[in-house]
């Protein structure tokens, strides 16, 4: 028999009022549609699960009509809704990371006596993970020739590009014209002079045309955007072909594959559960998967690149470089990196890591779609 709930209990177990429930109920947003044995109204469990969805959208500061909107829309499922609602979660923690980053260059600033202007103290609410992290990017990211060469191969003999998550413009061809896609301000302003024009948006809302250009392409990306089918079926739309550099971080045991997420930062796991798998990302734009090797001294620094020169990590402008580092917050970093300072002290890390020496090149799940 189906499980019915009670107004109280529903509002007991959910932690609002019952006079939030009623008011729900009473713009027809959420309406109990079950009967107790006594004839009571009560919640059904499609009830609850539209409850939940309300009330989530309500933790993350929608408004009531805008959650309507959103959770009847016709065009996306349960599933869909969840996990858009758990991308925005995320999106939420990361800018909470973003501002607790912010607070601690302050309060550290002020330990030497500095004190910050007003419109440095508004961007604290403001604060997005790359307004925070990005003006560390250009220290240790940059192009990898062998991994550009793959990317600029893919696609083919598009005139006309679309770079989405542009950042610096690190991949980005110069003998085609492009245009870049960037929604951090202060990664659009680390862009060198002379580099492509770029568009404040994000990858979920391209603002142009159908078919506008000959090829789309990502690199490094997809995993930050709240929506990333979204995201690829709007580069789908908008070009007549798609190539994206992203990270498989799907099947059992994948972070097993890589000896700093096994043996020193489990909690990369907790990142990048529950994000749609890259199989999945690949069949929503119908695109084929291809396996990119990174080779031992890769010249752009992203999470994986140093997995032949572990002592990089000890670097912290390697860390801050890489958002990682900064999403899973400083106790986890600061235990990963004092575990690796000592397993290389001791040879530790040489010992378990020894089938990696004779190594040029690496597979670590990173991954080539081409559509
Ligand atoms: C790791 S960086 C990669 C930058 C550049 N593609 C590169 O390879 O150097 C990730 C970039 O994605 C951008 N980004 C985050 N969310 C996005 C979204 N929803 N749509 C498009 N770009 C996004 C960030 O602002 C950041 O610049």
């Amino acid at each position: 028999m189906e499980e019915i709930l009670t107004v109280g209990r529903v509002a007991g177990l959910a932690g609002v009022s019952v006079r939030t429930l009623h008011h729900y109920d009473a713009i027809g947003l959420v309406r109990p549609s079950a009967r107790t044995a006594s004839g009571y109204r009560a919640y059904s469990a499609d009830d609850v699960e539209r409850l939940r969805e309300v009330l989530a959208h309500r933790r993350l500061g929608f408004g009531l009509s805008e959650i309507a909107d959103l959770i009847d829309d016709p065009a996306t499922d349960a599933v869909e809704r969840l996990r858009r609602l758990r991308g925005l979660l995320l999106e939420q923690r990361d800018q909470a990371a973003a501002m607790v980053t912010a607070i601690d260059r302050e309060v550290e600033a002020r330990a030497m006596g500095i004190r910050t202007t007003p419109t440095e103290q508004l961007r604290l609410f403001g604060a997005k993970l790359y307004e925070a992290i990005g003006s560390a990017y250009p220290a240790t990211r940059r192009t990898e020739p062998r991994i550009a060469a793959r990317v600029w191969d893919a696609l083919g003999d598009a005139r006309t590009v679309l770079n989405v998550g542009a950042g610096t413009g690190s991949y980005e061809p110069a003998d085609r014209e492009v245009t870049a896609v960037e929604p951090s301000a202060v990664m659009r302003a680390q862009r060198p002079r002379g580099a492509a024009p770029c568009v404040a948006a994000t990858a979920e809302n391209l603002p142009f045309e159908d078919q506008s250009f000959d090829a789309a392409m990502a690199f490094s990306t997809v995993h930050h955007w709240h929506d990333p089918v979204a995201g690829l079926r709007e580069m789908r739309r908008v070009a007549r072909r798609v190539v994206v550099f992203t990270h498989d971080a799907s099947g059992a045991g994948w972070h097993h594959r890589f000896w700093l997420t096994r043996d020193y930062l489990p909690e990369v796991a907790d990142l990048v559960a529950g994000r749609p798998p890259v199989d999945e990302l690949a069949r929503a734009i119908g695109a084929r998967l291809e396996p990119v090797l990174i080779p031992w001294d890769c010249a752009d620094g992203f999470f994986e690149a140093h997995w032949r020169r572990p002592e990089a990590y000890l670097d912290e402008r390697v860390r801050r470089a890489v958002s990682v580092w900064t999403r899973v917050g400083a106790e986890a970093e600061e235990r990963a990196v004092s575990r690796l300072r000592d397993d290389l002290a001791t040879g530790r890390w040489a010992e378990r890591n020894r089938d990696l020496a004779g190594l040029d090149a690496a597979e670590l799940g990173l991954r080539l779609l081409v559509a």
